[in-house]
């Protein structure tokens, strides 16, 4: 017979008196426990899921279809049959890349780079089911039927005649060299303007800043350089400003030059160029903050860097606060915009006319620092990736109305015959983790990945088209 033993250990942990523990009370403390592991892990989803459907909200669900990826590729030609006579004459060139096919202008594949007048996207014509369609690199028209001449520009969104004005260099004369070692040139005609409530259908509204024919003292005289006009509006003083590159012939003057009027189509007032900060400046922007300060953004220090510094309240002149960016970097045609509090800017390296790879930017303030975060372009194959779509980037337009889709707007460069090159415009959206360890940050990034998606054809969505 079993005998209670009152000295005996019980099996179960006890204690007495105050603290009283038992093997249920251990298990309801460990049901606690795994209570709350459930609740938070719960929280922690919704949390996740409220940010992925934050992120989806943001992408507008037409978005999407501008997303996907569009293969393309082109193959180098095989060398042309020539006769022996022909060979002995002029050796052969022969091409490794592609990016010396597309310089050169009597590549058997020009009509690529450089569709013929034939496939003109004309806006005025009966479209049918193609209205509205952007054609990257195919010549675009006016309303009258002529070229837009709108290159290395930059889009004004007019909130008081809810119109987008297109600002560019008017490049339709011949281009030649100054001399042989000098980049392929036209001489400065002045800044064209074009105007249009859809983005596809635009009206030559004239040059809007002309150049100066006879004093040759002028900063715009025509055989200087004026480059990358981009125009902003003034809240408070009601002025249109233009800021533009302003050059000698050689690029030694490297300044910016300003110029101001009532109205978007001008004509513009030209008022001085300057070094601004004291420093060289070729490449250039302007970049307009919701809080209306603007900023200035341009190459500096023989391109190896850039500079940015906010303007003055009324636009008209830089201030005394400056900061350098993407020190050594060597990046030039600087696009900026904003996304979500954010800062982002596309860039390309610096070849003169040729085509090189575009690189995306991101900060959290302005004026920096900015982290490079990786070459934005996707689709097409690997040489449209690493050329920009043989194109250079020149600005980048938000879509009004639909967050987190924007427009790239880059020149395909023709060396031969500048007034003849092409406009490259993509949508770009942001979204997904970038691609590129950061230098400044550490951590979470707080931007997102830039992308350009390639499209031999796209168009707006349909519910924004048109709209103002
Ligand atoms: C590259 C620049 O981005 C263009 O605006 C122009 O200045 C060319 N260089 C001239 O070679």
């Amino acid at each position: 017979m079993r005998m209670k033993n009152k000295y005996r250990k019980p099996t179960s942990l006890r204690c007495n008196a105050g603290s009283r523990c038992s093997s249920s009370v251990l298990l309801w403390s460990l049901v606690g426990c795994l209570l709350m592991l459930h609740l938070y892990s719960y929280i922690r989803d919704q949390d996740v899921h409220s940010q992925e459907s934050h992120l989806h909200i943001g992408r507008h669900p037409e978005i999407l279809e501008l997303e996907q990826f569009e293969e393309d590729s082109i193959q180098i030609p095989p060398p042309r049959k020539r006769s022996p006579r022909a060979a002995k004459r002029k050796p052969r060139k022969v091409h490794t890349s592609l990016i010396e096919e597309f310089l050169d202008e009597s590549s058997q594949i020009r009509h690529i780079f450089f569709p013929d007048q034939k496939t003109a996207i004309d806006p005025m014509s009966d479209n049918g089911d193609e209205t509205h369609f952007y054609y990257p690199g195919r010549i675009w028209l006016d309303t009258t039927g002529n070229p837009i001449q709108a290159h290395g520009g930059g889009i004004l969104y007019d909130d008081r005649t809810k119109t987008y004005y297109w600002y560019g260099e008017f490049k339709d004369g011949p281009t030649y060299h100054a001399h042989k070692r000098a980049a392929a040139r036209v001489d400065v005609i002045g800044v064209g303007c074009y105007s249009s409530k859809d983005l596809w259908t635009w009206k030559n509204e004239g040059i809007v800043l002309a150049a100066e024919e006879n004093d040759e003292t002028h900063d715009l005289h025509k055989l200087n350089v004026l480059e990358r006009p981009k125009v902003i509006y003034n809240d408070k003083t009601g002025k249109y400003v233009m800021w533009m590159h302003i050059d000698d012939t050689n690029y030694t003057k490297a300044s910016v030059g300003v110029a101001v009027s009532n109205f978007p189509t001008g004509p513009f007032t030209y008022l001085y160029s300057k070094r601004p900060h004291g420093f060289d400046s070729r490449d250039m922007t302007v970049f307009k903050d919701d809080d209306g300060i603007a900023y200035l953004l341009y190459s500096s220090e023989d391109n190896s860097e850039l500079h940015v510094g906010p303007l003055s309240e009324d636009y008209l002149d830089v201030t005394e606060t400056m900061r350098r960016i993407l020190v050594g970097q060597h990046r030039e045609a600087p696009a900026v915009f904003k996304h979500q509090g954010m800062y982002y800017m596309i860039t390309s390296g610096c070849t003169s006319w040729a085509p090189n790879e575009a690189l995306a930017h991101a900060s959290e303030s302005i004026m920096g620092p900015w982290e490079t975060i990786g070459n934005p372009c996707i689709g097409g194959d690997k040489i449209f990736r690493h050329t920009t779509f043989f194109s250079q980037s020149t600005f980048v337009l938000p879509v009004h109305g639909i967050p987190g889709l924007f427009i790239f707007l880059a020149d395909r460069w023709n060396p031969a015959d500048l007034r003849d090159s092409r406009y490259v415009w993509l949508p770009l959206t942001l979204g997904g983790p970038v691609d590129q360890p950061f230098e400044y940050s550490f951590g979470f990034p707080l931007w997102s990945r830039v992308s350009i998606y390639w499209h031999k054809k796209w168009r707006l969505p349909f519910s924004w088209r048109g709209k103002e």
